[in-house]
């Protein structure tokens, strides 16, 4: 057995140093209204795994070795790797942050670290500090850099005990957690001390010790010395955690992967959705890490009505790519990010620098505000007459965004009766502008 229960439980010290009380700063405060305006970011998985064309978890794989998988290292030389290019086609498609997997739960640093000699600047021929390039180019553009950064390590024996993934005979588990929590500062502080700006640090990988007890306490993760370390080293940084849980102090933004704020198709989004900034995840295809076999891509229609749909509860969206390990990015995900670009190129208002709208989904779609201006997004092609359940807001013009053609509408005790423009032709979302006569407010969440 290699976990035991009073190994974990000795970990814990007692709780009660634990701020709860933890108030933003004014940086943070005024980071997490941009971080809303943005709305829109792209996801990058990319690791030595990808080498192996399936998926971030391949080590998890038991037929995979992780002495074996470690040599990938000295064969990784992505030739086509362009950050440039990259920056580009993100800013292309009318996203305003990248957040990319700086160290990934297989435990190889994409960054030059110092703290461990398994990066990509000390064990690979490739030799350049690929997190560092897109720092930079992230600058140049005008994009604002996250940073995914795992708490979960399938590989240092100091972490330890280890929790429900990872497992693998033999592993080395004599390590202690203690420096396991030291190397994750030391890395953290590189993060933010060498690479410029940060938005946010991205945190995944703390579910890996839910069966454990206690091992989601926030102590056991030091997550208040983590935290404040990160606000301290980069006063307007956002900390966000993708642990499946509602948000502990200290956290900055509430992130959901894989179902918008209220929804759980996928299983991982039952917690309450808190006030703070929120943010989904989701893929392009079905995987997070370049998969060669999957080519499942959701379509342009279906990705723009995905960020119409967490617009319209009040959340970005994070939509991630995974690039080959020639450091390209896929067609079919340059194909997807071009067409979004070019819907954006007209509907970005709607949905960027807006709010969720002041009332939740309906069966037709959803709203976004901003000021006195409501945009009503219709998602179903076949919707001739909408029903918005929102009154108490004198009604001043009705509109269709593009062209700015009248929408018939009546405005009855109940709220707004809408009557679309016959639609010509098919098209992801079709959107009325609505003018009121004083400031919308957001739903109740
Ligand atoms: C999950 C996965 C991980 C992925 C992340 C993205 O937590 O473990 O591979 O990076 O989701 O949301």
């Amino acid at each position: 057995m290699l976990i035991s229960t009073t190994a974990i439980a000795s970990l814990l010290t007692p709780i009660s140093s634990f701020s709860a009380d933890y108030k933003p700063s004014p940086e943070i405060i005024q980071a997490q209204e941009e971080f809303r305006d943005n709305g829109f970011g792209i996801f990058i998985h990319w690791g030595i795994y990808s080498m192996l064309g399936s998926g971030e978890w391949v080590l998890n794989d038991p037929n995979i070795y992780h002495d074996e998988y470690k040599n990938l290292a000295s064969g990784f030389y992505p030739s086509r790797f362009n950050a440039a290019e990259w920056v580009s086609a993100i800013k292309n498609a009318g996203a305003k942050y990248l957040c990319i997997t700086t160290r990934h739960h297989d435990g190889f640093s994409m960054f030059g670290t110092k703290a461990s000699s398994y990066n990509i600047v000390d064990a690979t021929p490739f030799k350049r500090d690929i997190i560092k390039e897109i720092a930079e180019e992230c600058n140049r553009q005008g994009i604002r850099l996250h940073l995914y950064y795992s708490q979960l390590d399938w590989g240092r024996p100091d972490y330890n005990p280890i929790g429900r993934t990872g497992h693998e005979p033999n592993r080395d588990t004599s390590g202690n957690w203690q420096d396991y929590l030291n190397f994750m500062d030391a890395q953290l502080t590189e993060l933010l001390t060498e690479y410029g700006p940060v938005g946010a640090i991205w945190y995944d990988g703390m579910w890996d010790r839910d069966e454990l007890p206690g091992g989601l306490d926030p102590e056991l993760w030091n997550l208040d010395r983590q935290y404040a370390l990160i606000h301290k080293l980069q006063p307007s940084c956002l900390v966000g955690s993708n642990h499946h849980m509602t948000p502990f102090p200290g956290e900055d933004i509430q992130i959901f992967e894989r179902d918008k704020p209220g929804e759980n198709e996928a299983g991982l989004s039952g917690q309450d959705v808190s006030p703070l900034p929120l943010e989904t995840c989701q893929t392009m295809n079905n995987s997070w890490g370049y998969r060669i076999r999957d080519n499942e891509y959701k379509s342009a229609e279906e990705l723009i009505q995905y960020l119409v749909g967490t617009a319209g509860r009040d959340a970005n969206l994070l939509l991630n790519v995974g690039p080959r390990p020639d450091g390209t990015l896929p067609p079919q995900a340059l194909e997807r990010l071009a067409a979004m670009g070019e819907w954006m190129q007209t509907y970005a208002p709607t949905v960027q620098g807006v709010r969720g709208g002041p009332v939740g989904p309906q069966q037709w779609g959803v709203t976004t505000r901003k000021g006195k201006t409501m945009y009503v997004h219709v998602l179903d092609n076949n919707a001739d007459v909408v029903f918005v359940p929102y009154s108490g807001n004198k009604l001043l013009a009705a509109n269709e965004f593009v062209g700015k053609r009248k929408v018939k509408c009546t405005q009855t005790p109940e709220g707004l009766v809408l009557t679309l423009p016959e639609s010509r032709d098919s098209q992801p979302d079709r959107v009325v502008e609505l003018t009121f006569k004083n400031e919308i407010p957001g739903a109740e969440k």
